[in-house]
């Protein structure tokens, strides 16, 4: 009776494990960060766009006299170093202002178009 308890236990164990559904994806999260190829206007400005830089940088609110919607500017910030050390909070002011540090993927996305020459495309 015992016995037919425990295979009777067992069998349900069995059979709910495997019905657990787990796809490839949740098993193996994507761990890489497409750095190719990546343009102002459709990659960055969107990031910038996203963690708020261009509302607090907006050639009308220049906060810190910085405006990073003006492409001038943003080249100029971006060639000095310093938008990307604020962005890794490493040796800058810590951008986005008074907010968590971005993700860290975005973060390369932005210094891959950093290290193809800042390009206005
Ligand atoms: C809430 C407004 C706000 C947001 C959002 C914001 N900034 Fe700033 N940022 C400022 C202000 C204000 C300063 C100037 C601070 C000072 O001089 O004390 C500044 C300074 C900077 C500087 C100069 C840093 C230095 O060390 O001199 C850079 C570069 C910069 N911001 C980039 C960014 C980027 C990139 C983002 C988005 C990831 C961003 N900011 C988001 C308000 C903001």
């Amino acid at each position: 009776m015992v016995r037919n308890f425990i295979l009777y236990i067992l069998g349900i164990v069995c059979f709910a494990s495997s019905c657990n559904y787990q796809n490839e994806e949740e098993l193996f999260p994507s761990t890489t960060c497409d750095t190719e190829a990546m343009s102002l206007a459709s990659d960055i400005t969107p990031i910038l766009t996203n963690y708020g830089c261009l509302s607090c940088h907006s050639t009308v609110s220049n906060q810190g006299s910085i405006a990073l919607e003006n492409y001038d500017d943003l080249k100029e910030w971006s060639d000095n170093g310093i938008l990307l050390k604020s962005m890794r909070h490493d040796g800058a002011l810590a951008m986005p202002q008074n907010q968590a540090k971005m993700n860290a993927c975005d973060i390369e996305k932005v210094a891959a178009w950093i290290t193809d020459g800042s390009l206005n495309n």
